[in-house]
């Protein structure tokens, strides 16, 4: 055999370790069970979506134009991995048929997306989203609802210091005349603004009211305000959520440049951070309003509202303490010398009633007592050969150190 180099993960992608994982379940479980508490019901859709899909959703976003996994297959379709669900579970509800049931659908997600993005804490090229999507509705108090469902579940997992900043971006109506305005207010600007900006200005200039760069930020302070030139309906279904979730005693910061970093959206927006530090933080999720989407993808205009968050990063947060940890099993079966047909036998008749690891290991007994320590076992199960043919075994309880030899038939009884 040829000796080579071991073939380490793809970069950006990482591996969950099973020490990591009770805080990941335990943070999904939350997820799960808000969800339902509200109605909503869980959907899985492909990780692998037609490019097109994608791309007809958000061809001016980073996430499309400059972060997409994008491939063609053995059969030449143009492929992608999602970078976001909202598409594919639009998609998923007028295929089906979804459209046909009770309105508005509310579905939940939870799953890996995949972002060409550069690699660092918080940041990865494979994530995990926790996604809520109600389908099929106009009223405001799915906007609330949604941006309810969010927090509960960031605030049952443990995470309160948050701060949550909502805006509204108008709609196909009132939109296009605020663009005009903002063009208006820039282009006399646009040798002051940074080179990524001066592009912005014409293509989707929506987006320089959230961009990073130092220079432009004094300039974006003085520029006209969407939430002041809203059309009545956009504005009163703004003044509606707004009053839902002061009545919901949701605390929320009005920022009149959160903008979001996908083209779908309409009316309300809104991103979490973690509570503290100001500023430059990576959101722990993000949502909005997207009435335009489904007639983006062909189907018929279908009002919606959602919201995700990125699993990775809420974990991040999540205390340990608050998690129960469970040893990987509760008993550990500890032959000594080679027996292992006896020890496949006790172990079957421990299971029935507790989770068992048996050691069939040629070690001392020594050495399998020290791993026996290090799952954290509550009992462990002893014998040699001369107890194997009498069918019995010393059944040790590891936290009091107490000992007592046992017919096998009888350690259901005394584990359960
Ligand atoms: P998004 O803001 O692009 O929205 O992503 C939502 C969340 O996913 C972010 O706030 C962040 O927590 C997490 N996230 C994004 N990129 C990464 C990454 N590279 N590594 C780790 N976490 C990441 C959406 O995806 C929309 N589909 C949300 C939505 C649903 N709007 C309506 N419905």
């Amino acid at each position: 055999m040829r000796r080579s180099e071991p073939i380490k993960a793809v970069r950006g992608v990482r591996d969950l370790l099973p020490a990591e994982l009770p805080i990941w379940r335990a943070t999904e479980q939350a997820a799960r069970d808000v969800a339902h508490r509200f109605g909503y019901e869980e959907i899985v859709t492909p990780v692998l979506e037609h490019a097109e899909l994608i791309e007809r959703v958000g061809e001016d976003t980073d996430a499309v134009a400059k972060e997409l996994y994008r491939f063609d297959d053995r059969g030449g379709r143009n492929l992608a991995l999602r970078p976001e669900a909202t598409a594919g579970v639009v998609r998923a509800y007028f295929e089906g048929g979804l459209n046909q049931g009770p309105q508005p659908s509310r579905l939940y997600l939870i799953g890996p997306m995949f972002r060409y993005d550069r690699p660092q804490k918080g940041r990865y090229r494979q994530f995990f989203q926790f996604n809520v999507e109600a389908i099929g509705g106009t009223a405001p108090g799915l906007d609330a609802e949604v941006i309810e469902v969010a927090e509960g579940w960031l605030s049952e997992v443990g995470i309160t210091d948050l701060r949550l900043e909502v805006n509204s971006i108008g709609d196909g109506k009132c939109r296009p005349a605020y663009l005009k305005r903002l063009k208006e207010y820039y282009r006399p600007l646009k040798s002051q603004l940074g080179g990524d900006s001066q592009l912005r200005l014409e293509r989707n200039p929506l987006r320089l009211l959230d961009s990073k760069l130092p220079q432009d930020q004094p300039l974006k302070a003085g520029a006209p305000k969407i939430t002041d030139h809203l059309c009545p309906e956009c504005a009163a279904h703004w003044a509606a959520v707004l009053r839902l979730l002061d009545s919901a005693g949701i605390e929320y910061q009005l920022n009149p440049f959160l903008v979001r970093g996908l083209d779908y959206y309409t009316r309300t927006v809104f991103e979490f951070y973690p509570g503290g530090a100001a500023g430059q933080q990576d959101a722990l999720g993000g949502g909005g309003r997207y009435d335009g989407l489904a007639e983006v993808e062909g189907w018929p205009a279908t009002p919606a509202v959602g919201f995700a968050s990125g699993l990775d990063r809420v974990t991040e947060l999540v205390d340990a303490s608050s998690v129960p940890v469970r040893p990987a099993a509760d008993v550990v079966v500890l032959p000594d010398g080679d027996l292992q047909l006896e020890a496949a036998e006790v172990g079957r008749i421990c299971r029935a009633v507790r989770s068992v690891s048996v050691d069939y290991e040629p070690k001392s007994l020594r050495a399998k007592m020290r791993s026996a320590n290090k799952l954290g076992a509550r009992w462990v199960v002893l014998f040699d050969a001369e107890q194997a043919r009498r069918r019995v075994a010393n059944l040790r309880d590891m936290s009091s150190g107490t000992q007592e030899e046992l017919d096998w038939v009888e350690l259901p009884t005394r584990l359960a």
